[in-house]
């Protein structure tokens, strides 16, 4: 049953929240479970579409799975090395499958991934990494097959930092025999997670969170209990609805330190932080300034937060230009954007955004997970209903929105949408 969400805009958010886990810091991490047999437990991991498609991915291969409050991966009865179309094709994480199923079974078969629709995102940098590695790859039928028979360590020289690549890499790596360096590695503060926990099963890594990582690879890997970092980009969505609606919000859980790029940003915009104890306080201006943002790796600006902050600047007082350089196709949200009043236009890779009065309720449509919490950043501010369609893609990352928006005092609602 497709669902649309009803948001009523004009009130100023007010109260306190508390952010989930992270779910790229999870899916990861879920997916590791499979490398050493036994009982992991995790903790935080948050309660979303793409985590309950993860499980069906450790499900399918055998493994048991309880996700309740703590999720629970007993990995001792995985038999099978393929990850099938009908999971992978739903989330393009799947796709990190095969450096685990590399570390414990030394073979692998897995559907070429799909996810969201953000233009091409090949894996021509996961598979490069495997066969620096000594993995013999070949692909039939849609399906990637890796022969690691000959698995070894070796030097990963990627052609830019790519997150998925490096995971992948990480994975492979810590069971192989030798010394793997990984080059321009990503230094997404998902990878220092993933690294951690790989780290308590066993694995030898250094340098994770910069730009080479060197492993040695061990012998053998045994389950651990994590718990998982807090999710920086529902972080910083709350933030920018705090900041669209002009309220003030104390938020619980923020870290703060892998937000350093998105608050100045927000600061420029006219933001105040105040920090007491372990909450943050979020106060809107009742101006936005205007900014130009670029889309970079880690430290820089993330790209999940470029289509929640093209919502906020598009009532700002002047003018922006947002650059995304990450993925190419990445501007879903605009035509919705000017459905309900924003003045943007895209030239290339850039978004130049004038600032409007104000926006006005509409119907529009979600197309990814970023560009439906945009849409209904949007909403919070603009006059009258906004209808955001399809939000199924919000249900893949943000755990339950709606009810943690409206505990801020924002009037949404999810309905049935009928076509
Ligand atoms: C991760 O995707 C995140 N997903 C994305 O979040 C995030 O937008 C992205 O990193 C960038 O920060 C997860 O962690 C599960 P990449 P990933 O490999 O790993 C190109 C969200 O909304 N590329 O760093 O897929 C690719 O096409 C999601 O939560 C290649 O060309 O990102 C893209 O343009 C969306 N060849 C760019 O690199 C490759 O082999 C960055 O991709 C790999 C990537």
């Amino acid at each position: 049953m497709l669902e649309k969400m009803i948001v009523e805009g004009g009130r100023p958010l007010s109260g306190e929240m508390t952010v989930s886990g992270s779910k790229n810091s999870a899916l990861p991490i879920l997916i590791a479970s499979i490398m050493a047999p036994g009982r992991f437990e995790f903790h935080d991991v948050p309660d979303l579409m793409d985590i309950h498609t993860t499980a069906g991915i450790l499900s399918e291969l055998g493994a048991e799975v309880e996700n309740h409050k703590t999720f629970i991966v007993d990995s001792t009865p995985i038999a099978s090395y393929e990850a099938s179309w009908e999971l992978v094709r739903k989330m393009r994480a799947s796709f990190l499958i095969m450096g685990a199923l590399i570390a414990r079974f030394r073979k692998a078969r897995v559907s070429l991934p799909g996810g969201c629709e953000l233009g091409l995102r090949p894996v021509d940098q996961h598979l490069k990494g495997f066969e620096y590695l000594g993995v013999k790859i070949s692909e039939e039928h849609g399906l990637v097959i890796a022969d690691a028979t000959g698995l070894h360590g070796g030097k990963v020289v990627f052609d830019f930092p790519t997150v998925g690549a490096t995971e992948n890499l990480l994975m492979a790596s810590v069971t192989a025999p030798g010394e793997t360096v990984i080059q321009n590695a990503a230094r997404e503060p998902e990878i220092v997670d993933l690294a951690r926990a790989l780290t308590a099963m066993g694995a030898r890594i250094e340098g994770a969170g910069e730009e080479t990582i060197r492993i040695q690879g061990v012998q053998s890997l045994s389950p651990i209990t994590h718990k998982i970092i807090p999710d920086r980009i529902e972080a910083g969505t709350f933030m920018v609805a705090a900041a669209i609606t002009g309220g003030t919000i104390i938020m619980n859980n923020v870290p703060t330190t892998m937000l350093v790029s998105v608050m100045e940003k927000l600061r420029e915009c006219g933001v105040r932080f105040e920090e007491t104890g372990d909450a943050l306080t979020v106060i809107g201006p009742k101006k936005i300034t205007p900014v130009d943002i670029e889309t970079l790796p880690y430290p820089g600006f993330p790209t999940d937060l470029q289509a929640p902050f093209t919502s906020l600047l598009t009532i700002a007082d002047g003018t922006s230009i947002i650059s995304e350089t990450i993925f190419e196709k990445r501007f879903a949200h605009v035509p919705e954007l000017i459905r309900l009043g924003a003045d943007i236009t895209i030239d290339g890779r850039s978004a130049v955004i004038k600032g409007t009065g104000g926006l006005l309720g509409a119907p529009v449509m979600s197309s990814d997970l970023r560009n439906s919490a945009s849409l209904i950043i949007a909403g919070l501010a603009a006059r009258g209903a906004t209808e955001v369609y399809r939000i199924y893609h919000l249900d893949r990352g943000y755990e339950r929105m709606e009810e943690k928006l409206s505990r801020l005092g924002a009037v949404i609602r999810r309905v049935r949408q009928d076509d």
